[in-house]
């Protein structure tokens, strides 16, 4: 059956994607030399990244997922934020690691690392799979980084439009004409996103 994904480009195929996470999950080791990690996911966009990283660490993990979502006036351009971080289990001294799909305006992780920061953690680091260059509006950067990429809007491997397309095995970049072309999807709140 015909479907868009077809005719998306695809910027990082399946095997690509699974060298960055073997490398991110090997400078994350390095880094963290065995220590108990907590691991703090943002939701929605970061569940393949969580589930694909957590399965090559050694070393006491423990999982939590946070929501963050952008209310947006499209839906490729970030808005205002929304964090709920009532999931969070307690961490005061413990190493965390807080994990996100993607670094844009980079305003989604510095609000959660702030947020994160203030409670009283032994280490607050960060990872994404992907930074767009040339989009940072913030002054930190992540601490470990799968793939930069060009500013392209992208979905696949947990990324969505407007709530579709996470289910893709790749990363598919989308260009101006294939969003405005694509039939969005019943349901899909129009004001808000999760992240
Ligand atoms: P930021 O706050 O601008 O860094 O945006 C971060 C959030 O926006 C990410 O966690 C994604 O949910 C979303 N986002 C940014 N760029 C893209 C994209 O190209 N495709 C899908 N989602 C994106
Ligand atoms: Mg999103």
């Amino acid at each position: 059956m015909n479907s868009p994904a077809d005719t998306m480009d695809i910027l990082l195929d399946q095997h690509e994607l699974a060298a960055g996470i073997d490398r991110l999950a090997s400078d994350v080791r390095l880094t963290t030399a065995g220590k108990p990690l907590l691991i703090v996911g943002v939701l929605t966009g970061s569940i393949v990244v969580v589930a694909d990283l957590i399965r090559r660490l050694d070393g006491p993990v423990q999982v939590a997922m946070v929501w963050a979502s952008s209310y947006r006036g499209s839906t490729t351009s970030p808005g205002r934020l929304d964090l709920h971080l009532e999931t969070l289990p307690e961490v005061t001294g413990r190493h965390i690691l807080v994990v996100d799909d993607i670094f844009d305006t980079g305003h989604t992780l510095q609000a959660i690392l702030e947020r994160i920061g203030a409670l009283g953690a032994a280490s607050v680091r960060s990872l994404v799979l992907l930074e767009k260059e040339g989009r940072a509006e913030v002054d930190i950067r992540p601490d470990f980084v799968g793939f930069r990429i060009p500013d392209r809007f992208v979905v696949g491997y947990g990324l969505d439009y407007d709530g579709a397309w996470r289910q893709l095995p790749h990363l598919a970049a989308l260009d101006e004409s294939e969003i405005a072309g694509l039939a969005r999807i019943p349901g899909v709140r129009r004001t808000g996103g999760d992240g």
